[in-house]
């Protein structure tokens, strides 16, 4: 695991947020989602600072869709940050709690009409802008309200980032965005700069998650300021804003890089110098630059405690524990093979030389958590945690097979308590006729 003094072994207990994990079960049961204020914070702080630092004008945008709650736009409000949205879910959540609408980016391949007026009523800072029809949709909702609303458009610059297929978003065949490459690019900022209520203001890319190669970004960056540079010698255009999108990869398990929030600001450092760089020998004018990262700021924030229940040994083949979550919790394997660390939570210090595979209650075979864990022998009873589940997991959660979505618990300097309550049954009938 990525130790750090708030996630670590104390005296073979593991121990989150100055409590140990057993303790929290007893008071919360599981399965249970639990989440580490501090190291959000710090990752909050760790960012923008550096944002700040190395490049100065700039917002960080935390990508709400990694984990989205009102408690987590509170705590990003209360670090000075922004959010970005991908639905009218989203923005209304971060509204419920007072959200300062202006530092919320509104992005999506295909927002509905109603998504997109509801943002513009709630006074959303930017709409990332990803089709025509979208651009002359917006325009009219906006003539209709007097607002002139500030947009970026979603460009594909072409980057192949090593990561999972459906994680990479920037390739040319993606369904988001506009290749520079073919000139569709080109054209969309033309269409749009014609909008009379649309002001647009800069673009917008992303070119995946969970990437570890740095040069994707070095590489986004340069073809970004490079297409700047021609609309501006074309056109005469100038951007004041880039949005760089998130993607920054983080330790799950195995040979991912173990890193401190200060490693991980690093990503920021060079995606900052970088552009400082390419602006000066390009001749452009400093963009106000937005970064959105989510898995980074929350994703090893979390885990997810289980209790063990039945063990099936296939002898020579196979050994499961089933656990009380599944893929309604943590659709990650099923969706991605996503890997996992797996501990055993009062038996951290003895030592894991079984090899389990991690399965989840749902009426299916690809149901799994965690493949070939290495674990001291486990029996029922025991309390089992996923480390790394911070992001995409609660957000992606399911109730399938009429499981209740678990609660998530936030844990600080040794206390605890709900950030999202737990689900009864009565609320998965709630809105059945
Ligand atoms: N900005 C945009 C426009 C995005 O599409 C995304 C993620 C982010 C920012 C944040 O990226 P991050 O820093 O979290 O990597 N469900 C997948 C991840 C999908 C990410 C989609 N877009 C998973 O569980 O790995």
């Amino acid at each position: 695991m990525n130790e750090r003094v708030t996630l670590k072994n104390n005296n073979g207990h593991l121990e989150i947020g100055g409590i140990n994990a057993s303790n929290l079960v007893k008071k919360y049961g599981t399965p249970l989602y639990v989440m580490d204020q501090t190291y959000i914070e710090d990752m909050c702080k760790t960012f923008s600072d550096t944002l700040k630092k190395e490049y100065g004008d700039g917002m960080i945008a935390y990508a709400s869709k990694a984990f989205s709650c009102k408690e987590i736009y509170r705590i990003a409000n209360n670090m000075g940050i922004g959010a970005d949205t991908v639905s009218g879910g989203e923005i209304y959540t971060a509204k419920s709690v007072n959200f300062p609408m202006e530092k919320i980016c509104f992005h999506g391949n295909n927002k509905t009409t109603a998504e997109l007026k509801f943002a513009v009523e709630s006074g959303v800072g930017y709409i990332v802008l990803d089709s025509y029809t979208e651009a002359d949709e917006l325009d009219l909702i906006c003539k209709q309200l007097s607002i002139k609303q500030k947009v970026l458009i979603r460009i594909n610059p072409g980057v192949e980032a090593h990561t999972h297929h459906f994680i990479q978003t920037a390739k040319i065949d993606s369904k988001f965005g506009f290749a520079i490459s073919t000139g569709e690019a080109e054209e969309i900022v033309n269409y749009v700069k014609n909008k009379q209520n649309l002001d647009l203001v800069g673009l917008h890319c992303h070119i995946g998650s969970q990437i570890f190669e740095t040069k994707s970004f070095v590489i986004a960056v340069n073809k970004m300021t490079d297409f700047y540079k021609k609309l501006k010698l074309d056109y005469g255009y100038e951007f004041s804003v880039l949005n760089l999108g998130g993607g920054f990869g983080i330790y799950y398990a195995g040979d991912d890089a173990k890193k401190s929030s200060k490693e991980y600001a690093e990503y920021i450092k060079l995606i900052a110098n970088t552009l400082k760089e390419d602006v000066e020998r390009k001749g452009l004018k400093k963009p106000f630059l937005i970064l959105e990262p989510g898995r980074s700021i929350v994703g090893e924030a979390g885990i997810t405690l289980y209790t063990v229940g039945r063990i099936k040994k296939i002898k020579n083949i196979k050994n499961y524990i089933a656990v009380d979550g599944g893929m309604f919790d943590n659709p990650r394997f099923a969706l991605y093979q996503a890997k996992y660390t797996v501990v055993a939570v009062d038996k951290m210090n003895l030592s894991a030389n079984e090899k389990y595979t991690v399965a989840g209650k749902c009426c299916e075979s690809g149901d799994i958590i965690a493949e070939d864990c290495l674990l001291p022998n486990v029996e029922e009873g025991d309390i089992l945690a996923v480390l790394s589940t911070g992001a995409y997991n609660y957000s992606m959660s399911s109730n399938y097979n009429r499981n209740l979505i678990p609660p998530v618990v936030m844990v600080k300097n040794g206390e605890s308590r709900y950030v999202v309550k737990p689900q009864t049954y009565e609320d998965l009938i709630r809105n059945d006729i």
